[in-house]
Order: C-alpha cells, then structure tokens, then sequence
C-alpha cells in the first residue's frame, strides 16, 4: 500500500467508530484528489456530522480567543514567540497584539495567503490598525527594508528556492504599503516575525492575558456566535468537519 492508501485506509477505520459520517470539505483534500469527482458517502445508516466532532477537545459553549489557541491552534509558540520580541523591543501594544496572531490562519485555518485571512479573522475584534498590518505582513515579507534592518528571509532562499518570484498581486500589495501610514506597524510585524524556531523556548500564553483583554474584543457571546462578518470562519475552526 503506498502512504496516502495506508493514510486513507487508518482514517476509514477511524470513521467507521464514529457514529456519525464525515465528509470532508473539497478544499482539505483537493490536489491529493481530484476535487471533480463526487464525494461518495458511505451508505451505512449513520447520520452525518453536524456538531461537535468527537475527535477533537471540547470547546467551551462561548469560546475565547484564548480557547481556540488552545484547542483548536497547531503549535503557537513561533506568534508568542514574536510577540514577546516585540515587547522586548518595546513596540507598542498593537503591534504586541498583531503579532500575537498574525500566523493564526497558518495555525488553525488555511495556510495560503494567510495573512489576508488571519487580519479577516479578526477584523471584527481589534482595532483597524492591527488588522491592517496583519493584512499586509503577507507581502512585506518578502521585501527588505533596510532603515529597519529587515532583509529578504534567509529561510525563504531555503524554502521557495533562490529564485523565486513573489506573485503580481503580492508586489502591488507591497507598494499599496509602502505608501501607507500604518506601513511601519505592519514592517514591525515582519522585524519580529522569527523566522527561526526555537525550541528550547517556551512562551505560555498566559503571559498575554492582559495584552488581548485590552486589545481584543471578546465577544459575549462566544467567537462564532456573535454575529460579526467572521463569526462563520470561528465556527468552522470551532467544527471543522461539519456536513452542511
Ligand atoms: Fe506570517
Ligand atoms: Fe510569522
């Protein structure tokens, strides 16, 4: 069998325990399979999923954006990690909080074009400047600044190779910024942004307690249930494997 048939065949017998079917979105698994071909949903009875999914930890009735850190985000240290730099050197509290989740979308969303999701995501809750750096961290990245000591990521060379070319859209997103006056907030993100992670770190999140209490509006109703424009991408980070 090769690894995506063993990988298919350990999660079929996974499913086959729950009581309910899951039929996962087009977009997890468009590439390993062609997203043309219907979805066959296995006629065994079951009811499909439409709640929370028994796999993954319990979230509380009115999540937090500290609950989705901890039970909904892959690992968080690389943004409290940066988040710390930034108050190491003593940026001021929206660029901490920026900071803070600028990757959140790579950690518990969609990991293409993530900046531009993760400022969508909390756009509702921060002030505007915060969301717009987030926003624009995606293209400034890859272009060096040298008054703030900022150059073209080494590890980019490593991963996109040396040649690579940013996209049309992300170099006029980068001249967009350039001219902007909430420009530096968001270069600031992309100067504390560590581009190398340490392991032998370790940032609790605790830390940031009164950071996101002044800087994040908590909605009462819990993240997904209030009814901003971004409540339904909380919701589905909350039940990523929902039917309908
Ligand atoms: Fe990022
Ligand atoms: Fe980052």
């Amino acid at each position: 069998m090769t690894t995506l048939a063993k990988a298919e065949a350990a999660e079929h017998a996974l499913s086959e325990e729950l009581d309910r079917i899951v039929l996962k979105s087009v977009i997890y698994t468009s590439g390993e399979r062609d997203p043309r071909q219907p979805l066959i949903r296995p006629d065994n009875g079951k009811l499909v999923m439409m709640g929370p999914d028994p796999r993954l930890p319990r979230m509380p009735e009115r999540p937090t954006l500290m609950d989705f850190f901890r039970l909904r985000f892959g690992p968080t240290q690389h943004m409290m990690q940066s988040a710390r730099l930034a108050q190491k050197n003593e940026a001021g509290e929206k660029v901490v909080m920026a900071c803070l989740v600028h990757d959140i979308a790579i950690a518990g969303f969609i990991r293409g074009d993530h900046g531009y999701w993760a400022a969508q995501l909390v756009e509702p809750y921060v002030d505007e400047e915060v969301s717009w750096a987030i926003r624009y961290h995606q293209a400034l990245r890859f272009f060096a600044d040298e008054s703030v000591g900022y150059a073209y990521p080494a590890m980019y060379v490593k991963l996109f190779g040396a040649d690579y070319k940013v996209d049309p859209y992300i170099e006029r997103d980068y001249r967009y910024a350039r001219d902007h006056k909430w420009y530096m907030t968001s270069r600031m993100i992309c100067v504390n942004d560590l581009y190398s992670f340490d392991p032998t770190l370790r940032v609790e999140l605790e830390e940031f307690t009164d950071v996101i209490g002044r800087n994040f509006r908590q909605p009462k109703e819990g993240l997904g249930f209030d009814d901003s424009p971004s409540a339904h991408m909380w919701r589905t980070i909350n039940h990523p494997t929902k039917y309908l």
